[in-house]
């Protein structure tokens, strides 16, 4: 028997093949960073074929370190930056434009027309489950077919396609211009703001809004079913394709949030708490966005309320990249070990606009509060708080929607050992804040949803049981203290407002 499943995770800055045992733990894992492209203000974009070739090179590699080859793996599971948007010709399989990345702001104009059209921000919340936002594919989609020559044509000729980093990972994977599978997975699907979320089809008049052609858009199928075959000549060669779930979806079913009530917090470029609703589609009163969590083959689909952060572990890398203030992102908490606390100095890092609960995309960053005695141990100790920060600010949201108090916080993701961090997340929420065993749970998941469909894995019950705790914080801040820092927070917040005609 097979003894492993594997999992490419398409993130944001980088792309990874893991490979776990049946016990879940991670056998083997390889990464490779890709560039980040800022051509402008606000706009952020990735090489796809950068991107499908580190693909190639981490798959090989993963498998090479275990010394292990195609055999004996089960099946090969799939995840990604969500929203990220690729249009590529299908004849050629070029990408027609660079990949338009979840954090780039340049369809606000798109945005504002749509919202013109009646409605406002809202004017798809019912249908979609989402805010008419920068943040989302379909506005991207638009923006290329307008923007790059001949594009428009072509799509309407059926010879472009479109797809999140899903879609395209995956129909190169399957034969790319000889056959190809054109698949995506609901999770994905319902953050294009093109899909319904009661039907898990695309929504003729959304697309018809967005002048974006039905055939260029890939069919929803489910999260866990065999799409396919690995065709080109890979390290994966011959394995069934038989998972793909967005990163935060897949981090929700990796930390086995498999009941209604049960929340993560994600903990990458940016964070995504996603709080699973059950089979009912609760639509946000305060800023959340309603998706799809998960659909297992052919069982009811399961849906999340979602906080998504636009900017958390991305304003470390800013803070090494473009300021040098770090040689490495684990520097971070030393230098806030260095002092007893922020000094006063709060950092809003609206590079993307502002996210959940706000979704304002003319905010921009501000560091407010400095006097002359702020040092660099309390920037960075204002940097780690702003990750704190944000979070509380969904989690209210959400038991603001929800109305039930979160009782506790599983954590996962790159920034969850920072220990100075989790305390502060634990102190400025009053919950105890739980990291797992495994805290690769985005790869994880995905590796679940592909073992499942294989019969690897025979059911939920599996992952619970995989699923150990490691650490865990307790809140020790008291509560004056906590409500007068986040009060403070919350000055700094309106400081970022209206920054942007
Ligand atoms: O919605 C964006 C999200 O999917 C990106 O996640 O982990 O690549 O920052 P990550």
């Amino acid at each position: 028997m097979t003894q492993y499943v594997a999992a490419i995770d398409q993130g944001t800055t980088s792309t990874r093949c893991m490979i776990f045992d049946h016990s879940g733990r991670v056998v083997s894992v390889d990464q490779k960073e890709h560039e980040q492209i800022f051509p402008k203000a606000g706009w952020v974009e990735h090489d796809p074929e950068e991107v499908w070739s580190n693909t190639r090179q981490v798959a090989a590699g993963a498998l090479a370190k275990a010394d292990l080859n195609a055999s004996d793996i089960a099946a090969v599971g799939i995840t990604n930056q969500r929203e990220t948007a690729v249009v590529w010709d299908k004849t050629t399989g070029k990408p027609v434009y660079n990949a338009i990345v979840w954090q780039d702001t340049r369809t606000d104009r798109i945005c504002q027309e749509l919202e013109a059209l009646g409605g406002g921000q809202e004017r798809y919340r019912e249908k979609t489950g989402l805010p008419l936002a920068t943040y989302f594919s379909g506005p991207k989609v638009r923006w290329i077919l307008d923007n790059v020559d001949g594009a428009r044509a072509k799509a309407e000729a059926g010879d472009l396609l479109f797809g999140n980093m899903d879609t395209w990972v995956l129909w190169n994977m399957t034969g790319g211009v000889d056959g190809g599978v054109h698949v995506t997975d609901p999770t994905n699907a319902s953050r294009t703001l093109l899909m319904d979320l009661d039907t898990l089809t695309w929504d003729e008049s959304i697309a018809s809004d967005m002048k974006i052609p039905l055939s260029m858009l890939p069919e929803i199928r489910s999260s866990s079913e065999v799409y396919g075959q690995v065709r080109e000549r890979g390290a994966l060669a011959g394995l069934p394709i038989a998972g793909i779930l967005g990163d935060q979806q897949a981090a929700t079913f990796g930390q086995a949030c498999l009941s209604p009530g049960e929340a993560k917090n994600t903990y990458g470029t940016g964070n995504f708490v996603l709080l699973n609703t059950g089979t009912e589609k609760v639509l946000s009163n305060n800023g959340l966005l309603t998706t799809v969590c998960y659909k297992i083959g052919d069982n009811a689909t399961v849906y999340a309320l979602e906080g998504s952060i636009a900017v958390t572990g991305s304003l470390v890398q800013w803070l090494r990249d473009n300021l040098g203030m770090i040689g490495t992102a684990a520097e971070i908490e030393e230098h806030a070990r260095s002092v007893e606390d922020n000094g006063g100095a709060y950092f809003v890092p609206a590079f993307s606009g502002l996210f959940a609960p706000y979704w304002r995309s003319d905010a921009r960053g501000a560091i407010v509060g400095l006097t002359r005695y702020v040092n660099k141990g309390h920037l960075a100790r204002a940097v780690l708080e702003a990750t704190a920060f944000q979070s509380r600010e969904v989690i209210d949201a959400m038991n603001a929607d929800s109305g039930v108090e979160l009782t506790s916080l599983k954590v996962d993701g790159g920034m969850v050992v920072n220990e100075l961090l989790m305390q502060f997340q634990a102190d400025i929420l009053g919950v105890p804040v739980i990291r797992p065993v495994v805290a690769e749970t985005t790869a994880l998941g995905a590796a679940y949803a592909a073992g499942l469909a294989v019969g690897f894995w025979a059911g939920e019950d599996d992952i619970r049981e995989n699923w150990a705790q490691d650490k865990q914080w307790d809140p020790s801040m008291d509560e004056d203290q906590r409500a007068r820092e986040y009060k403070n927070w919350k000055k700094a917040v309106t400081r970022t407002l209206d920054w942007v005609d």
